[in-house]
């Protein structure tokens, strides 16, 4: 199942179109709002952003250098003007091999399931050049059945306070409980099945863990 951001909280807040208003308001695990610092990076060229509507945080750092692909016009719409917008499934790019040098996924990869996580992975590798770079930030995603997870809940709601080089952004994103826990260790073997090498995989604490990882293609 595919999971809009714009749906999901519509839901969440009972309001939005008549598909939202038609459904009940699911109940999530909320984790407090937490704090994090989104450092600037150097890019040359084309920034690929999947999954880059919603807030649009890369495409807000380098409006530019992003091209910013999403399954979802909307999400697309809602994202701040600068990049180059494009409705496109990540599963399935319309690149050729071997376009961008550098790619990023922000908080994108939770709103998949790992079927298309692997494949996303692959055509990832695939777009980028050799030696090219993708930059990963996500939620370490817990199971309901995990120590301290609110039972009855539909999934975890992360809340966000984002610090960018020049701006601050509050958001909150939500996803449905996954089937296995997306840990570093879930993400390491996606990204070495796909022919990545690991530079960089660490986590950040708080009132739940995030991490940021940077894997290099062969
Ligand atoms: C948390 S949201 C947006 C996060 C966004 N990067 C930001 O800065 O706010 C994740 C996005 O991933 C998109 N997405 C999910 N599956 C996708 C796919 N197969 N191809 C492209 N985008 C996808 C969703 O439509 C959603 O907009």
């Amino acid at each position: 199942m595919q999971i809009t951001r714009t749906g999901f909280l519509m839901g969440l807040a009972g309001i939005g179109g008549a598909a939202a208003q038609t459904q009940p308001r699911p109940k999530m695990h909320r984790f407090e709002r937490q704090p994090l610092k989104v450092a600037d990076f150097d890019a040359e060229g084309y920034v690929l952003d999947i999954g880059g509507g919603g807030e649009g945080i890369i495409g807000r750092m380098k409006p530019s250098q992003v091209v910013a692909i999403d399954l979802y016009k909307n999400e697309l719409m809602e994202s701040p003007a600068g990049p180059l917008k494009i409705v496109m499934d990540a599963t399935e790019m319309k690149f050729l091999d071997g376009q961008f040098a550098t790619a990023t996924a922000f908080f994108s990869l939770m709103y998949m399931q790992p079927e298309v996580q692997r494949k996303v992975f692959a055509e990832t590798a695939r777009v980028l050049k050799p030696g090219g770079r993708w930059m990963v930030w996500d939620a370490v995603l817990p199971m309901l059945a995990d120590p301290g997870m609110e039972q009855g809940t539909k999934g975890p709601l992360f809340y966000f306070e984002f610090h960018l080089p020049r701006e601050v952004v509050k958001t909150g994103y939500g996803t449905l409980w996954p089937q296995v826990r997306m840990d570093l260790p879930y993400y390491r073997s996606l990204a070495e099945a796909a022919g990545f090498r690991i530079a960089l995989a660490e986590e950040t604490g708080g009132q739940f863990r995030t991490f940021r990882m940077e894997l290099r293609k062969a």
